[in-house]
């Protein structure tokens, strides 16, 4: 596998619920570097851009609301096959088709609450990357 770099946030239900520092020790100990890393709070105008894939979906305007309604942290995550491994940690978008072990079974609260985000593909992780880091910031 090739080393990758991903992107990825820690969503608000899991800042306000305290959960940030054991996602980050589960990202650690899956075998991640962390290369970026910051708390951030999102404009409504970002959060909107940042999702805008979704615009025609129903859960966008509360996708939007759910994302800027209090501090995210954003990561930018290397090593080997990172996109699909992060993805993989995160478990699936509903938590209850969540598998054990993932960050989303034992932290999502459900479908939208669901603490994490990760890139689905190298496409968008070389989008979502600088959209959120300047290359000084990759350590
Ligand atoms: P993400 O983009 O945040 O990593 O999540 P994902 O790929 O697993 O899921 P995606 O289909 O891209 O959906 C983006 C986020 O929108 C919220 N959502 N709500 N109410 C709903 O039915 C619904 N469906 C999706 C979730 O926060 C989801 O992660
Ligand atoms: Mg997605």
């Amino acid at each position: 596998m090739a080393l990758e770099r991903t992107f990825g946030i820690i969503k608000p239900d899991a800042v306000k619920n305290g959960n940030t520092g054991e996602i980050l020790t589960m990202i650690q100990k899956d075998g991640f570097r962390i290369v970026g890393m910051k708390m951030r709070r999102l404009s409504k105008h970002e959060a909107e851009a940042f999702y805008a894939v979704h615009k025609e979906r129903p859960f966008y305007s509360g996708l939007v609301t759910f994302m800027t309604e209090g501090p995210v942290v954003v990561l930018a995550l290397e090593r080997e096959g990172a996109i699909a491994k992060w993805r993989e940690l995160m478990g699936a978008t509903n938590p209850a088709n969540a598998a054990e072990g993932t960050i989303r079974k034992k932290f999502a609260e459900n479908i939208e609450r669901n603490s994490v985000h990760g890139s689905d593909a190298p496409e968008t992780a070389a989008q979502e990357i600088p959209f959120f880091f300047s290359s000084s910031e990759l350590l």
